[in-house]
């Protein structure tokens, strides 16, 4: 039954219960399974966001095993969501028992799903309720094909019917033959549910309560047991252990980087790009080989980013380019030039058209429209204007041991190379900072500043305290003339 349509406005569900006790051992953590991301977003935040597709009167996840942990990410995920204890793991019934006895008196459907299966989507969950409601089923089971069922509950049918599930480890020869495995996510009648998990034992090879015994009680009651079988087996893979983990991260990824190249973005080795649920790219962006995009990460138009290039939450603009950098919390204006090698600090505003060039560090530090800090600096506290120049090797001195402070550099000023501006200090508008300096007094507007030794030659020097070396040598063969490429340069600007 799977070419049912999802209906568009489904009705709410009354509950979706997510299970969450188990430990995850697995994982060997010192935090909780369901806390682990997949691009870019915790286990559980894929399993509430899928449940609240379905627009449940209550959500209520069942936690165990680091329960503080998960409590207090679920605070952070959703106001609505509540939470039940489970105290011990007895089983998947228990489970399923616990978090029914905190909901309440209700009526109506009950959805049950995992909190480690992230691929799972809202659009699945809503499939199977509307076939539930189409066939006025008392349960409806998501279920699939696989090739390598071991370990998995398996479906046993009469037809269309389903009759029951039978785990692995109880599992006859033949039944361990069936391929069609249960996903353990279901819609129940709630009354049904109740009924069935009163009469759950523990005889079976695990002594657990198994909820899918619930399916067995209620087909002998005489209601519909149905399955929606999903051709998309992903979307009943559940996290054990990070082999899973990098698995179903990749694939998660593979979904992602698909989806924005439908919608026009050029992913040049989708092998070696991740991109985070949250980030947007808009059209015609390109992404080179290494790139990974964290966080809320926004490209604008046309921006080309990478190769091995990492961006956490930094929004750059169209037209864009930022090549061999990493970067958090910065913000890279349109047309602007970031790369390579550079290193956008939290604060880093780099204005349109701009550029930080090859081993730059920026931090807090605002870049007006068109200014250029192109090579070898560090860049931190720092304002500047638009039009701005900061020479080869500039260093924005702004921590003096103890305080941090700013540095203004203004509209058109122009910073010679390795110069130091000990902060705080003020360049004024169209000033000039002469190479070498070392800033500690403000510039007033259109002045040059220099501070630094003056030049002194020491005629004869080599020939005199480093005879016959091939300095000496050299020196002693020089007709006295200057390059020509110097004096041409210097001819022209005199000229
Ligand atoms: C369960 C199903 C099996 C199905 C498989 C799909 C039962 C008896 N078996 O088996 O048919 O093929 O899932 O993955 O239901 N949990 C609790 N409390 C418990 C036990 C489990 O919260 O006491 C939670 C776990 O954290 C986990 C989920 O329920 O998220 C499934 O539990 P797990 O022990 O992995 O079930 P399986 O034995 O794999
Ligand atoms: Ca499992």
């Amino acid at each position: 039954m799977t070419a049912e349509n999802i209906e568009n406005d489904l009705a709410p569900v009354a509950a979706v219960i997510v299970l969450a006790a188990g430990g995850g051992s697995r994982m060997k953590s010192s935090k909780s399974k369901l806390l682990h991301e997949i691009s870019g977003k915790t286990m559980l935040h894929y399993a509430v966001s899928a449940g609240a597709a379905l627009d449940p009167e209550q959500l209520v996840v069942v936690v165990g095993s680091f329960r503080e942990q998960v409590i207090e990410h679920l605070g952070q995920l959703s106001a609505s969501v509540t939470t039940a204890l489970q105290e011990e793991q007895l089983g998947t019934g228990h489970a399923v028992a616990c978090g029914l006895a905190d909901l309440g008196e209700l009526t109506g459907e009950v959805v049950v799903t995992y909190g480690d299966v992230p691929l799972l989507t809202g659009d699945t969950l809503r499939q199977l309720v509307a076939v539930h409601r189409a066939h006025f089923n008392g349960v409806t089971v998501l279920t699939a094909h696989v090739e390598e069922p071991t370990g998995y509950g398996r479906i046993l049918r009469d037809g269309e019917r389903v009759v029951g599930i039978v785990e692995h480890r109880d599992a006859t020869e033949e039944q361990r033959q069936i391929t069609e495995i249960n996903s353990g996510i279901y819609v129940f009648d709630a009354e049904i549910l109740r009924e069935g998990l009163a009469q759950l034992g523990t005889d079976n090879a695990q002594g657990e309560q198994y909820l899918t015994d619930v399916l067995t009680f209620a087909h002998e009651g005489n209601h519909r047991v149905g399955a929606v079988v999903t051709d998309d087996i992903w979307q009943t893979e559940g996290v054990n252990d990070r082999i899973q983990l990098a698995r179903i991260n990749a694939e998660m990824n593979r979904r992602i980087l698909d989806r924005w190249m439908l919608d026009g973005v050029t992913i040049m080795d989708p092998q070696s790009t991740f991109v985070d649920l949250d980030v947007d790219l808009a059209r015609d962006v390109v992404l080179m080989p290494g790139t990974i995009l964290q966080g809320a990460t926004t490209i604008g138009e046309g921006a080309i980013i990478g190769p091995d290039t990492s961006l956490m939450d930094v929004e750059v603009g169209a037209g864009a380019e930022v090549v061999r950098t990493h970067g958090s919390f910065a913000i890279v204006g349109e047309e602007a030039h970031v790369g390579p090698f550079s290193y956008l600090r939290p604060g880093t505003q780099l204005g349109r058209g701009g550029k930080i060039g090859a081993f730059v560090e920026t931090k807090n530090a605002v870049i007006g429209e068109n200014s250029k800090v192109p090579h070898l600096a560090y860049c931190g506290d720092a304002i500047l204007d638009d039009d701005v120049n900061i020479g080869a090797g500039t260093i924005f001195a702004n921590y003096d041991g103890v305080n941090k402070s700013p540095t203004h550099v203004g509209k058109g000023a122009f910073v010679g190379s390795n110069s130091v501006l000990v902060a705080p200090v003020d360049i004024a508008p169209g000033a000039f900072v002469a190479a070498g300096s070392a800033i500690t007094e403000d510039v007033p507007a259109g002045g040059l500043a220099i501070a630094r030794g003056r030049q002194h030659n020491a005629e004869g020097w080599v020939v005199k305290r480093r005879p016959e070396t091939k300095a000496a040598t050299a020196a002693a063969e020089h007709d006295g003339s200057i390059h020509p490429a110097v004096e041409e340069s210097r001819s022209q600007q005199k000229g």
